[in-house]
Parts: C-alpha cells; structure tokens; sequence
C-alpha cells in the first residue's frame, strides 16, 4: 500500500533491491584472499593498477592518465582545487547536478548557466557570451541522461560543443554515470570519444554497481595529472584499495555487463509508467524530456503553476528536492523526479498527488 505513506522524489540513489550483495561477497574474499596484504597498505594516489590497466585499455589513454578516486565527486573537488582561480570562469548547463555547482561554488570561481531549453542547450547564449569576451576554463555537462533534467545531447550539439571548445580553447568536463543505463534506443559517442583531446571525462560505478563502493575516476590531460595525484596523496594518501579491487573483480569476473541488464529490466519499467503517468496528469501544464535511460525526468511548470510549498507538499504525504539548488539563477517552477528508486506503483500514486498538489 502506498496510500498512508510518504513518497519521497528526492534522491537519485538505487534502490537496495539492485544490491549485488552475495556477488560482492565474493569478489570482496577473492581479492583478500588473493592479494590482501597489498589491499591493506596504504597505495599510490591514482589508485588500484589492475583496475587502471582495465581502464586504460576501456578509454585508450596512457595509464597515467587515470586517477581512481573515492567516488567521481572527490575527483572533480580536488581537480577544482589544484586548477582554479577565483578570476577563472566556469559554464555549466542549467540546471545541472546541485552538488557540483556547490563544489565549483566553493572554489569562488565564476560561473555561468547556459540554458536548457527542452533539454537542448541554448547554443546561441553560449557563443553569445564566448563573443563577448567570456573565456571559460572548464564548461562542465552530464550529456547523457543528464541530473536533473534527463536530457541527451544530440550528436549535432556535441560536435559543435567541442569545435567551440578548441577554438576558444576550454577544456569540456563530461560527467558520465548514467551513460551505460539505456532502456530504450542507441548510444550516442561520447564528448570523450569524439575528441579525447579537449575532454575531462569522469564517471563511476555508483549507479552501475553500488554508491557505497565509493569507486569513481576521472581521466585527465597530462598537463592536469601530476597536480591532481599530488593533492590527492597529500590530503587522503589513497582511495580504498580493497574497494576498488571489489569492483575490479566484480568486472572481470564478467558480472558487471549481467548486472547492467538487470539494472535495466528493473528500471525500464519505473521509467515507462513515470512517462506514462506524467502524460495522463500533466500533458499541456508543463513540459518535460522524455528521456531513454537514467534515473530522472524534469518537469518545468507551465506559466502560472507552482511548485507546492513544504507543508502542502507534507499533507500530500511527498517530499522534493529543493530545485533551486540545481539553478545558478531561478529553478522555481523546475521539479526534478528520480524514479530509479520507486516502484511503479509509488510513480503512479507519486504524480497523482504532485499534480492534484499543484493543480486543484
Ligand atoms: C551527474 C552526477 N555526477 C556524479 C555523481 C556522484 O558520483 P560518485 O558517487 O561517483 O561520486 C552523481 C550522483 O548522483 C551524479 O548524478
């Protein structure tokens, strides 16, 4: 029953159902057993060798090329912290991912949102501010199944993105967790793929094996790596070791690409009636992607609407995110809404009293 009880659209975390915990299991004794003096000790900075080597071989770059973090986020922080000024500018979609505007925030830097209309960039703001004068060091994007809007950038908008890129020369940071979590359609290349060159690609297995591994990594030009290893050994010496070679193991043992298939069957199915649903309630009073893997949809109000307030939304038994924290600027008529980690069930009955909510 979903009636009495609170539906909470907040975090875009999976659901403990997707947990491989007996196969974890295992690769945790394999690897102990195997070379737990090694995953003991402290490491290098740039994490655990079996797994860089899968990595370099997955992404053809140089090994040194590769830091294994604990989590993508840590690496992103200590990449804001080792390369900006307060004078340097940073673009960011918006909205995008509220965590990682705190951490640029945090840097002091200056940001700048270009719009996402309908899930397309708004290419004309962007070359209007780079005509202008503005000159980004980084322009940070989450191109596939984007947080919080869901959105995928098309291949036209990619390539344009990276001819921007080299002439004004900034580099791109590609944010990739939900990449490889398609139910529907093909892949697009990567930012990555197209130009390896001009790209900062990061990514992880949070959403792919489990958050609380806290595995993520993030693959740097040679320029950037040497500071980004140093920091990371001065401040925590190494990620977790032992973790990373779980999900070493986890991969080579074949039961990651296993994994991705029962993570889709799962989560296709929360998608298709969230999509279903959101026509039946909100067609024609707001708008939204409609997006083919992920573990999100946006909405943005039609004029007029409103998102509840805390106490309406307490007596309709929901809780959201704060969606300005996705917004440089504004984000008062945005509602982002993960489904990953409800049921289909709790989707229906979740959008029913969002819109009965806003709209009576
Ligand atoms: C776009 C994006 N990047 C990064 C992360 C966090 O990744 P990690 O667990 O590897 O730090 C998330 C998690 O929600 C995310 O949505």
């Amino acid at each position: 029953m979903t009636d009495n009880h609170l539906i909470a659209f907040t975090r875009g975390v999976p659901p403990v159902e997707s947990f491989p915990i007996k196969r974890l299991e295992e690769c945790a004794q394999a690897v102990l057993e195997r070379d737990g003096n090694r995953l003991l000790q402290y490491g290098k900075a740039a994490g655990y060798e079996p797994l860089r080597e899968r990595l370099t071989a997955q992404y053809s770059v140089s090994k040194g090329q590769i830091i294994v973090g604990s989590g993508s986020l840590q690496l992103l922080d200590t990449l804001v912290r080792v390369s900006l000024q307060p004078q340097d500018y940073v673009f960011l979609e918006q909205p995008t991912y509220d965590r990682v505007l705190t951490i640029f925030r945090r840097s002091g830097t200056q940001l700048e949102g270009i719009n996402l209309h309908n899930g397309l960039l708004d290419m004309t703001q962007l070359e209007e501010k780079l005509r202008s004068g503005l000159r980004p060091r980084y322009f940070y994007l989450i191109p596939d199944f984007q947080n919080p809007s869901g959105a995928v950038m098309p291949l036209a908008a990619r390539r344009k993105l990276i001819e921007l890129s080299k002439t004004y020369g900034f580099y791109l940071i590609e944010d990739g967790p939900y990449r490889d979590l398609r139910y529907h359609g093909q892949a697009l290349p990567s930012l990555f793929e197209l130009a390896p060159e001009r790209v900062i690609y990061m990514s992880s297995y949070s959403k792919l094996i489990s958050p609380g591994l806290r595995v993520g990594f993030m693959l740097l030009p040679p320029e950037l790596v040497e500071s980004v290893r140093k920091f990371a050994e001065d401040t925590y010496i190494n990620a977790s070791y032992l973790n990373q070679a779980i999900a070493y193991e986890f991969i080579q043992r074949g039961w990651l690409a296993e994994n991705l298939e029962q993570l889709k069957a799962l989560y296709r199915p929360r998608l298709d009636t969230l999509l279903q649903t959101l026509e039946a309630e909100f067609f024609g009073r707001a708008d939204w992607v409609k997006p083919a893997g992920g573990f999100f949809v946006g909405l943005n109000l039609g004029a007029g609407y409103c998102v509840p307030n805390p106490s309406a939304l307490q007596a309709a038994g929901l809780a959201l995110s704060d969606s300005r924290g996705f917004f440089i600027q504004g984000g008062e008529q945005f509602i982002r809404l993960p489904f990953c980690a409800l049921t289909p069930e709790q989707l229906q009955e979740g959008v029913r009293r969002l819109s009965r909510a806003i709209f009576s």
